[in-house]
């Protein structure tokens, strides 16, 4: 297999001009030029009300709708399965409100304290309309979502569940496809967040059987919008939740409209995977799918690399708690969360910081697992996160930089 070009794929991104070792992608993922060109190319040329007959109305519609076809085949979707929204959070909200009214009193939610607040609060509140939320809880030491605790949540008046493919603080990865199918087998649906999960792994919509999964596409070499996928005919189920003479699914579950540009912009998160795969495979692939696969399939191989050089440089000091799996080697994100005993989680990202570089601290709103991990008082975790743009110079300076914090 072809290695990944790193020199290539960083040239993409214009800011690493800055100089920044960048370890804060799990937050919001650098962004290439084909994106940034695709939203000033829409701005420039497009900025009109879609959907007329005139010439720039109808390329701005063109571009939406291109772009939406993109990512839809990209993750394995239909295009009338997919809709582009403000942010992950605001696509769940919606998708509550949208499901509430199929919801009887009694019937019962469940959602886990691993994940980010986004597919979490908004399905809680469903407790205020008589719902009964129930709470699949994490191993507090490894923070590890065990599978048998789902069954003994699952019930008949089970009507979904949800819980994310990747935690954002954990970094885990969980096996969706499994669980979906127990799921399934209780009669109940399934939400995923895939926020955490699709910049590492290119999700399979199909294959995994998800009836709603959702994922920030600004965390995904995107832009600050995200991406909702459901099943066709539970999207039509779905009580609307834009003006009420507009009926057409999944538009539905679009108040207010999408941001034209953005959703245009997307579409050159394809052409960055079409340039990685024409830079790094001299045979055409079957699809675009499959080439964005074996980009993807380069991408993991170089995480799981420099994950492990960061994991075992942690592992090997007595004074740090890494949180989740020791090892990457398929089965987490290269989202590295750990505590540094004695030591507030700020104060290493600030000596970080003054090193140039970027790392979060603190819960990342998945508040319920910083609690449960029990590190709420020592300031939240320390997060470095990789991307695959990430290289062995990135990781040099973070373990040098660490050194220094003993
Ligand atoms: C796992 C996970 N889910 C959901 C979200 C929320 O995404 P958004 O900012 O698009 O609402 C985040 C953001 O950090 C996240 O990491």
């Amino acid at each position: 297999m072809a290695e990944l070009d790193l020199n290539f794929i960083r040239a993409q991104f214009p800011q690493f001009e800055d100089g920044w070792a960048f370890f804060e992608s799990a937050g919001g993922s650098y962004l290439p030029r084909q994106v940034i060109t695709r939203v000033t190319d829409y701005m420039n040329t497009s900025f009109v009300q879609p959907a007329w007959d005139f010439e720039a109305s109808a390329r701005a519609s063109g571009r939406i709708a291109d772009a939406k076809a993109r990512l839809a085949h990209l993750i394995n979707a239909g295009e009338d399965e997919i809709l582009i929204g403000p942010s992950m959070t605001m696509n769940m909200y919606v998708l509550a409100q949208a499901l509430r009214p199929l919801f009887g009193p009694g019937d019962e939610v469940i959602v886990t304290n691993l994940d980010h607040e986004a597919n979490n609060g908004a399905w809680r509140r469903l407790a205020d309309h008589g719902v009964t939320v129930r709470e699949w809880q994490i191993d507090p030491e490894t923070g590890a979502l065990p599978a048998s605790a789902l069954d003994a949540l699952l019930g008949p008046r089970t009507r979904l569940v949800c819980f994310s493919h990747c935690s954002n603080v954990v970094g885990t990865i969980n096996d969706v496809k499994a669980l979906v199918a127990r799921i399934h087998a209780a009669g109940a649906l399934a939400c995923v967040d895939g926020v955490a999960y699709a910049p590492h792994r290119l999700p399979d919509m199909k294959d995994l059987d998800v009836d709603f999964y959702g994922f920030s596409l600004y965390k995904t070499f995107g832009p600050h919008a995200a991406l909702l996928y459901g099943k066709r005919h539970l999207l039509e189920a779905a009580r609307p939740q834009n003006h009420y003479f507009l009926t057409d699914a999944p538009y539905t579950l679009n108040p207010g409209g999408p941001n034209h540009e953005l959703t245009a912009g997307a579409a050159g998160i394809a052409d960055y995977l079409e340039a990685i795969d024409a830079h790094h495979f001299a045979t055409p692939a079957a699809s675009p799918r499959a080439q964005a696969q074996r980009c993807y399939d380069l991408f993991a191989a170089h995480e799981d690399r420099l994950a492990n050089r960061v994991l075992d440089y942690l592992g090997q000091r007595n004074d740090v708690r890494i949180i989740g799996e020791r090892r990457a080697d398929g089965t987490r994100a290269p989202t590295i969360s750990f505590a540094i005993h004695g030591r507030d989680a700020s104060e290493v990202a600030e000596v970080l910081r003054r090193a140039r570089i970027a790392v979060g601290h603190g819960d990342f709103y998945a508040k319920r697992c910083v609690e449960a991990l029990g590190l709420l008082p020592a300031g939240g975790v320390v997060r470095a996160s990789l991307a695959h743009y990430t290289n062995d110079a990135d990781v040099d300076r973070l373990i040098a930089a660490l050194e220094t914090v003993r």
